[in-house]
Formats: C-alpha cells, structure tokens, sequence
C-alpha cells in the first residue's frame, strides 16, 4: 500500500479561500510561514507528492497576493476562484471547475495544514479505492474536540453515516471525540453530483462539504474514515500561538529527519533547521544554530556554537562559529569566525579564513587566502594563498559609485591598510603596514605609503611632565643606562637629574 505509481488521484483540490482574521494579520494567514516555507506552499507540496494529475487551490481572500505568492513558489498548480457563497462545500464546488477530470479520486486538503504528508495522503487514497468508497475522511481522536466537526459511525463502527459541524452538534454528538480532519478522498463524480445537493440549512448558513459524507451514505454509498495517529499532522493554523507550536513541531520532525540521517545535532532544543536545507552525514550543528532557506552543509563541517546561514553553501571539513552568513559560499575546510559577517556573493575558497570582526560582501576568496582579524572586504577578488593583515578596510564606495578591488596570488597586504578601489595588488605583491593603496602595486612590489618614522626623542619628559607616563619613561630609560649604557645624547640623563631635584 502508498506507493505513489498505483495512488496517484486524478485530481487534488486545496482550499484556501479563508480569511484567517484570528491570526490578526494584515498577511493572508496560508502565507505566514513556518519552516521557512508558507503554510500554503507546505500544503501544496504534500498534495503534489501525491502526483495528481491536476492540483487546484481555492482562493478568494487576499486572491491577488495568494495566486502570485503561487506563481513563484509552485507555478505548476492552477487557481480557482471562490464567489460569495461562503462554506468548504461551495470551495470545493468552485475548485472542481477547474478540473477537468470525470472520474477517479479526488483529494480535498487545506491550505493552512502544514504538517500533513504525502505518504498519509498516498495511504488514505489506498485504503479509500481499496474500500470501494465513495468518500473516505481522514479523522482523528483528540483530548477536546471543542470547535471540530464529529464523526458519526453506524452501530458496529465501520461506516461513516455524516459529519456534525460543533455548532450544530447536540450534547451527546459533542461528546464524541473522533473530529473530522478536513482532508478526504472523493469519488470524483459523486461529489460533484452531491455537491449539487447541498443547501446552507445550518448554523453558520454555509455550504457544508461535510453534507456530501451523508447524502453519499443515505444514497447507499460506503463513506469511511481512515483514523490517523498523528494528530499533528492534520492540525491546522487559527492564530499564531498554533503557528509556533506547529512550527516547533515542524522543526522536531526535520531536525530528528535529520539526526536519523546520520547528522549530530547538540541541542535539538536551541536548533532551528528550515525544511528545504540540506545537511550531509556527519556535520556537527553546535548549541544556537539557525539553518535557513536552502542552505547545504557538507560532511564533517561543524557549524555553531549561535551561527546563523541562509541560502549558505558550508563545504565539507569547514568550521563555522558564532557568525552569520547570507548567500555566501564557504569552501571546504575553511575556517569561519568567531563573530563574522558574511554577507550576499561571499565565495571563500577551500581551506580558506575569515576571521573575527570581519565583514565580507561580494568577495571571491580564493584557495587558501586569509582575512583573519577585522577588516571589511566589499567588492574584491583575493587570490589564492593571500593574506590581508589585520583591520584592513576595502574602500569599494566612493560615495556615488561602488568599486572593486583585486589583490592577486600570494599577496601579503599588511595590517591596517585602505584598499581604494578601483586598485589592483598584483601577485606575489607586499605592501606595509598603514598603507593607503590607491595606485596598483604591480607584482612582486612592495607598495607603501605611510611617512617614514621620526622620534622626537623625550618628548614625554618635556609635555607630559609629572604623568605616570613620565615615571615609566624615566624607569626604563634609567635601566637602559645602568644596564648597558647607551643613553641617548645625553638629554635624558640630564633630565632624569632635574626629576630626582623636585
Ligand atoms: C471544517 C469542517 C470541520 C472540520 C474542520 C477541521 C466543514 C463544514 N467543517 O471546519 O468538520 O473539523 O474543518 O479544521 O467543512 N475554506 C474555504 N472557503 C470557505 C470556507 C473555508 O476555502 O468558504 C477553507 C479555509 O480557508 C480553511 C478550510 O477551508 O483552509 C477550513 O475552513 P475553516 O473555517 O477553518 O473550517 P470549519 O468550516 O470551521
Ligand atoms: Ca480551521
């Protein structure tokens, strides 16, 4: 059973046609997301895994944003517009216009369950076309069924005789714990010739889909329901305490995926692990670590302790502590942090380094190439084997327009220069410490700009007169003479002798 070759439904239908108005948001509830993915593109996925020949979301409210949020995340699904007439009945009757199908199974799911598989739906069409029913439920038994609709059986339990909405439940219908999911497999023409039965005679004046259950049943069909285990997986989101508590939920299921797959998580407590990213056998995630969007981790790279990447590429070996990265690519074995920056078009080569304090953007890193300690590289290529010395700015912007930077192979930059760009260090190329480089250093020079030093000899004997910075000097220039005699032109002796008369 629940192999998608022989379950595949003619059709899947997803409503999403509801306002959403307890989330309190002025974002269309199915596109908060958790995951980092929307709920409704969670939803649409599960029902694409089930390989349907046709998959429909209803939408009506917010419709405009909602069918473009589709657009870009799931361009393969068509969109059906709900009207006025409120109800899942009248939701689905709009989505069913937009098949094209005449038989077979149809699955009908929400747009704000995101929890929900693909397997539990491929194993609901198998147990719903190995009955021979013309409508299955997906149920569950909760603690407090206050607010679902309840399932009524017939005497010896194994059919489906309707679906009482709460609000129109009796007392002893309200005691029943077993709640209608929302999520069903139809036989197609059945419910578009129920569908046209249905009236919206009821507490809430709606068009039920859950009629289509009786009518189905009091025309002498076998309506079902498969009872599912995991009640997470068919919950769904009202308000934004059920979105955490799903997005937790969410993210225990990916990170024990994950953990199973041969991955060491720490502390699956203060991890947060998007759906879509990838993580190879044998990467180490460390204690505060949040993995967004599509990043991928490499084998044996150790990411964390509080690191944050999104859409990173980490290679295979790499370290990554306490930084944040963002469309970056750190290659293998390279060595990131602690309290890094890395921003969009980041590309460090394998066995490369950026250090702490340092902030990167558009920078090609190559092979081997280091920037260990404090510095901002913006727009530049270094190239393999490079060193850039400590508190090292590239100056890329020059208040209008941004330039780049280009330090070749085996270049020893020395700390605390400015890079101002457009400039060109060439290979093999040095440069001093303090440089201002703002003309190319051709390969193989030194390049430096900094004046040469000049010492004002007891200087801080004769303006800083009386600070303890005076004592110093005069301690240490009074050790020198005892010790190996080599007072310097006579000055300071003679200001040490005015010192020892006051
Ligand atoms: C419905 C079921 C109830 C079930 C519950 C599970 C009916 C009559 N009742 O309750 O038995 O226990 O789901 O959550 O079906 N929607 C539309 N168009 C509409 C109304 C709703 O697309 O006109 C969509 C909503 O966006 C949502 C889903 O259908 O995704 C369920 O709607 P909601 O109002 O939350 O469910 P209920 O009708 O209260
Ligand atoms: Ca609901």
């Amino acid at each position: 059973m629940g192999n998608a070759e022989n379950t595949a439904p003619a059709a899947v239908i997803v409503l999403a046609a509801g306002a959403g108005t307890r989330m309190k948001s002025r974002t269309p509830k199915v596109l908060h997301e958790i995951g980092g993915r929307s709920l409704l593109v969670h939803a649409v996925n599960a029902a694409d895994g089930t390989g349907p020949g046709e998959l429909v979301v209803v939408l009506r409210h917010e419709r405009d944003r909602v069918a473009a949020h589709l657009g870009e995340h799931a361009p393969e699904v068509s969109v059906a517009d709900q009207d006025e007439i409120p109800g899942t009945g009248r939701a689905v009757q709009c989505g069913l216009e937009q098949v094209t199908a005449a038989e077979g199974t149809v699955l009908v799911t929400y747009g704000d369950v995101p929890l929900l598989d693909p397997a539990t739906l491929r194993d609901l069409v198998a147990a719903h076309e190995g009955a021979g029913a013309a409508a299955t439920v997906l149920s569950a038994r909760v603690p407090d069924p206050t607010g679902y609709g309840r399932i009524l059986r017939s005497e010896d339990g194994s059919e489906v005789l309707g679906i009482v909405e709460h609000k129109d439940a009796d007392d002893s219908q309200r005691a029943i714990d077993e709640i209608n999911s929302g999520i069903y497999a139809f036989d197609l023409a059945v419910l578009r010739e129920a569908l046209g039965r249905i009236g919206t005679d009821n507490a809430q004046g709606e068009m039920y889909l859950t009629d289509v259950l009786s009518i189905a049943r009091q025309d002498g069909r076998s309506v079902r329901a498969v009872v599912t285990e995991d009640v997470m997986m068919v919950e769904g989101v009202n308000d934004r305490v059920q979105l955490a508590q799903l997005g937790a939920e969410m993210n225990r299921r990916i990170l024990e995926r994950h953990m199973r797959s041969g991955v060491t998580i720490v502390d699956p407590s203060t991890t947060w692990i998007d759906a879509d990213v990838t993580i190879a056998q044998d990467a180490v995630i460390l204690p505060g670590v949040q993995l967004h969007g599509a990043t991928d981790i490499g084998t044996e790279a150790v990411i964390g302790p509080d690191t944050t990447l999104r859409d990173t590429e980490v290679g295979a070996g790499a370290e990554v502590v306490r930084s944040h990265a963002l469309l970056a690519v750190i290659g293998a074995d390279a060595n990131v942090g602690p309290f890094s920056y890395l921003r969009a078009g980041t590309d460090l080569g394998a066995g490369g380094k950026i250090g702490g304090f340092v902030e990167t953007k558009n920078a090609v890193i190559a092979d081997g190439a280091k920037v260990p300690h404090l510095s901002y590289v913006g727009d530049a290529e270094i190239g393999e084997g490079s060193n850039i010395g400590a508190g090292t700015i590239f100056a890329n912007y020059d208040g209008v327009n941004k330039h780049r930077t280009t330090v070749g192979r085996h270049v020893r930059v020395g700390s605390d220069n400015v890079l101002v760009a457009p400039v060109t260090i060439g290979d093999g190329a040095a440069t001093g410490a303090g440089t201002t480089v703002r003309k190319d250093v051709p390969p193989g020079a030194l390049g430096v700009s900094a004046v040469s030093q000049r010492n004002v000899e007891g200087w801080t004997m004769r303006r800083r007169a009386g600070t303890a910075a005076e004592d110093a000097a005069r301690a240490a220039l009074g050790a020198e003479e005892g010790s190996v005699a080599r007072t310097p032109a006579g000055t300071a002796a003679e200001e040490h002798k005015e010192h020892e008369q006051r």
